[in-house]
């Protein structure tokens, strides 16, 4: 038996016990006559003791062992003299008997504690150290928590889980294909799935009427703290829906998740928002409701005062920022620089400063107090506030009110990662118009149901269309969306028509599934839920790379296993595939 007890489970109650521990050692302490070796592994750390008077071959083996070596240890459990509180094994400690060396180490290029002293590339290059690490660990278990209650709220609710393939044809999601070369069909290729959006259609066409998955997914798209190339969605879709039950259910579920991993209950309905009041109060449809700091149109307010930045603009907006009226000159820059940088791309920054009976602000020249304070008044402003205004295009001038709305909850310290602000946006629109390519393209995906009261505009006035399109959000991030479906032929064969596709394309690129419409579709809806996300947001962290066992990074690559690499000349053959030089 290579273990009796694990490196995390001894107590004061096993005193006196014979005990036989397995794991990794942590650290060596040698004292002259003591030596203390911490032994891991990933239920915790046990303190093995070697003393003066143990047998000589115990003591030759505890002078020996490094960092990360391998040992199984037989001793006898005894109370320590000086107890460590902050140890769950901190009671005892294991006189050692015997110690065998099961594997020796090469020193590991970091320190493998609670915190790390090796950098980003480096931990990621030896991911399989950096795991061994309890925060790591801490994640993981978290996720496998997380997927044990996911499988049983839904298996309980009637959801089959059924797998679908990962060589499969292209299906559209807005992100790049991966593609797979088929060597016994040459020239010809797979795509791996941006999510099995087409194949649970399929599935209900085929009378599943609930599935789920726990499911990756491959988008090749350029990657951000929230975002991997490969990645992991809870996938769902259900037959014979309305928009409501869908939301119904999946809200049920997400409380279910927080009360049970997080115990954190939510008992009032959750807020549902309709898109374009989440563009207009927050810039974003994804908005952070832990805070407030709403937005205000102050279109009307402010043309018309001889002031060229705001006459020239399409749509003027501000918020106040809460007890920042002692904001100084130099923070009042920074904040203008924010805005500034190419990643926000405004041009300028307006503030008004509101006090006690005075306001002070960046246009007096051009308005007069009364006029400030109606402006500030406008976006709620108390004294003690600052307001902030940007203006430009509408929904540009938003999304930048936006991050600058961000940058101040962050420095004022209101984006509490304890604190979870769940919500439904909904009522999107249909199609999102493309300055550069001149089209439209599908908001969610091709396969979306528009609202039957808007079907009327799909000709005349498509960015009027709203679809039956739903996202769940929860602290400023996407955690999950979905939509009704388009579950008749005709009305589908007119959307592809809106965005672009002649019926050929159409027929070439979702033939297999408007043939399998042909074969009684019931209605049906579904959603997706970023399982990463979710995982991050739970465990209190920006980067779901911290959730992933093996991430990439953030060109894509996995350092560890060095890839992508290139292939042996022989595999190119077989593939009949050519290289070509990229591009400079
Ligand atoms: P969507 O594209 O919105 O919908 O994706 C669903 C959820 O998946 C997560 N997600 C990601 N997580 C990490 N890295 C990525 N690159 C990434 N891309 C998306 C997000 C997102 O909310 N087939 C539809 C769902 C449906 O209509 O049923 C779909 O994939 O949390």
């Amino acid at each position: 038996m290579y273990r009796t007890h694990t490196c995390g489970c001894l107590r004061a109650g096993n005193v006196n016990e014979t005990v036989t521990l397995a794991g990794w050692v942590q650290k060596v302490r040698n004292l002259g006559a003591m030596t203390f070796i911490d032994l891991r592994d990933r239920y915790g750390l046990t303190q093995i003791t070697v003393e003066e008077h143990s047998p000589a071959e115990v003591r030759e083996a505890a002078a020996r062992v490094g960092r990360e070596w391998v040992l199984r240890v037989t001793g006898r459990v005894v109370e320590r003299e000086a107890k460590n509180p902050k140890m769950p094994t901190g009671d005892i400690e294991v006189v050692a008997e015997r110690i065998e060396v099961l594997n020796e180490a090469q020193t590991p290029p970091f320190t493998i504690e609670e915190n790390s002293d090796g950098g980003d590339d480096l931990r990621m290059k030896y991911r399989y150290l950096d795991l061994r690490r309890p925060p790591l660990q801490r994640n993981l278990i978290l996720r496998h928590k997380m997927a044990q209650e996911i499988r049983r709220f839904l298996d309980a609710e009637g959801f089959l889980e059924i797998e679908t393939p990962y060589l499969i044809k292209s299906t559209p999601e807005g992100a790049r294909d991966f593609v797979v070369p088929s060597r016994m069909n040459p020239n010809q290729f797979y795509a791996l799935p941006q999510s099995p959006q087409t194949l649970k259609q399929l599935l209900m066409v085929a009378g599943y009427d609930r599935y789920f998955q726990i499911v990756r997914c491959f988008r090749d798209e350029d990657l951000r703290a929230d975002r991997q190339p490969e990645f992991t969605q809870i996938d769902c879709e259900m037959s014979f829906v309305e928009q409501e039950d869908v939301l119904e259910i999946f809200e049920r579920w997400a409380k279910h998740m927080f009360r049970e991993v997080l115990g954190v209950e939510f008992n009032e309905p959750l807020r549902r928002m309709p898109w374009i009041e989440a563009m207009e109060k927050y810039g974003s449809d994804k908005p952070d409701l832990r805070f407030g700091m709403e937005f205000a149109d102050l279109t009307d307010l402010a043309k018309g005062h001889g002031f060229s930045v705001f006459d020239d603009a399409e749509y003027i907006t501000g918020f106040a920022a809460t007890g920042c009226a002692t904001y100084t000159r130099k923070q009042i820059d920074a904040l203008t620089e924010f805005v500034k940088r190419p990643q926000v791309g405004a041009k300028g920054l307006i503030w008004i400063r509101v006090e006690e009976g005075a306001v002070k602000s960046s246009i007096d020249k051009f308005f007069s107090p009364e006029e400030v304070r109606a402006l500030a008044a406008r976006c709620g402003a108390k004294a003690g506030d600052m307001v902030l205004i940007l203006c430009g295009k509408k929904f540009k001038a938003l999304t930048q009110l936006c991050a600058l709305r961000l940058e101040v909850a962050q420095q004022l310290g209101l984006r509490d990662p304890k604190k979870f602000a769940p919500l439904w946006v909904v009522d999107f629109p249909m199609f999102e118009w493309d300055d550069e390519t001149q089209r439209f393209y599908a908001m969610h995906h091709p396969f979306t149901s528009p609202k039957p009261e808007d079907v009327q505009y799909l000709k005349s006035d498509p960015g009027r269309v709203r679809a039956n399109a739903y996202d769940f959000v929860c602290n400023g991030t996407e955690l999950g969306g979905g939509s009704i479906r388009i579950h008749d032929q005709q009305l589908q064969a007119q959307i592809f028509e809106c965005l672009g596709f002649t019926p050929e394309a159409a027929e070439e690129q979702f033939g297999f599934l408007m043939n399998a419409f042909k074969y009684g579709a019931p209605p049906h809806g579904g959603l997706a839920f970023g399982f990463d996300r979710l995982c991050s947001l739970f465990g209190g962290s920006d980067s779901i790379r911290d959730y992933i066992a093996f991430p990439k990074n953030n060109a894509g690559r996995d350092v560890m296993l060095d890839a992508p690499s290139a292939i042996a000349p022989a595999q190119l053959d077989e593939l009949c595939l050519d290289l070509r030089k990229p591009e400079a």
